[in-house]
């Protein structure tokens, strides 16, 4: 909240394990999302809808472990806060209780204030996701930029002001241009975290893999790739396939030697 009228930027990636999770701990990362993209990102699947909770809660848990410093937010999965205040509750604290996360992120403007205020009753601090809301895809037809006329923009600012009042921490602005995203940042309270909504933000996130160039063949316009690594990691993996099958790898160096040279001699010693 502070940081909202601070000039630093908040700066938030996602993270799906242990590894990158220590990784991105030892940077001054402000928030790491346990995203529900890691059911594209990871497991593969064609969307995030099918990714469920005990997923989600593996995930967590193992990012958890190598999280120190960052806030840890785990994005709560679809119909997993959708049908009823209890059912948002007993799922949110699963993941603050079981898997160590600081907070849960769900996503809807207006229509959800009612299951973010219940949380929020329930101690359970709520990070806000409107705009472009991949668990919409099938209504939104498609991955598409949202709040470009009058009326959705209206749209999208009322969400903004209703979850604010509903007690969000902060808020996702995703997918929508960056003169809404800046009016809304500058209408409310809580910090706004952009992802393709432009510079006015609060802050800002992306998926690690992208950034990382460990993602999908083509990336949406908002992504920068400030790494390449999937090039580097097929490089490294042919490298190795080259080395073993040249008897290259293992050399002299990452071999281990007996004490004694002549095992031969050792086995063939008369036993005692
Ligand atoms: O699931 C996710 O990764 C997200 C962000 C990118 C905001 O919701």
């Amino acid at each position: 909240m502070e940081r909202k009228f601070s000039s630093k930027k908040i700066v938030a990636l996602t993270a799906y394990d242990y590894s990158f999770a220590r990784l991105l701990d030892t940077s001054d990362l402000d928030i790491i999302l346990v995203g529900d993209s890691l059911a594209m990102v990871s497991l593969g699947l064609e969307t995030t809808l099918p990714v469920t909770m005990e997923e989600m809660i593996i995930h967590t848990r193992a990012v958890n472990r190598g999280c120190h410093n960052a806030l840890l937010v785990a994005d709560m999965p679809f119909m997993s806060y959708q049908v009823s205040d209890e059912q948002a509750i007993t799922n949110a604290g699963r993941f603050i209780q079981e898997a160590g996360a600081q907070a849960v992120k769900l996503e809807g403007g207006a229509r959800m204030a009612g299951r973010i205020q219940a949380l929020t009753n329930a101690e359970i601090p709520v990070m806000g996701h409107i705009g472009l809301t991949p668990q919409s895809v099938n209504k939104l037809g498609g991955y598409r930029v949202q709040g470009k006329n009058y009326k959705d923009a209206r749209k999208i600012k009322q969400d903004a002001r209703k979850i604010q009042e509903a007690g969000v921490f902060a808020i996702v602005l995703e997918g929508i241009p960056d003169d809404l995203a800046g009016e809304i940042t500058q209408d409310i309270k809580v910090p706004t975290i952009g992802i393709g909504a432009g510079v006015q933000c609060d802050g800002q996130i992306l998926v690690l893999h992208d950034l990382l160039g460990l993602g999908m063949d083509s990336s949406p316009k908002f992504v920068k790739q400030y790494a390449c690594l999937g090039d580097k990691v097929k490089k490294a993996v042919s490298s190795y396939i080259q080395e073993v099958r040249d008897e290259t790898f293992p050399d002299e160096e990452h071999s281990y030697k007996s004490k004694t040279h002549n095992l031969k001699s050792v086995s063939d010693a008369p036993q005692q």
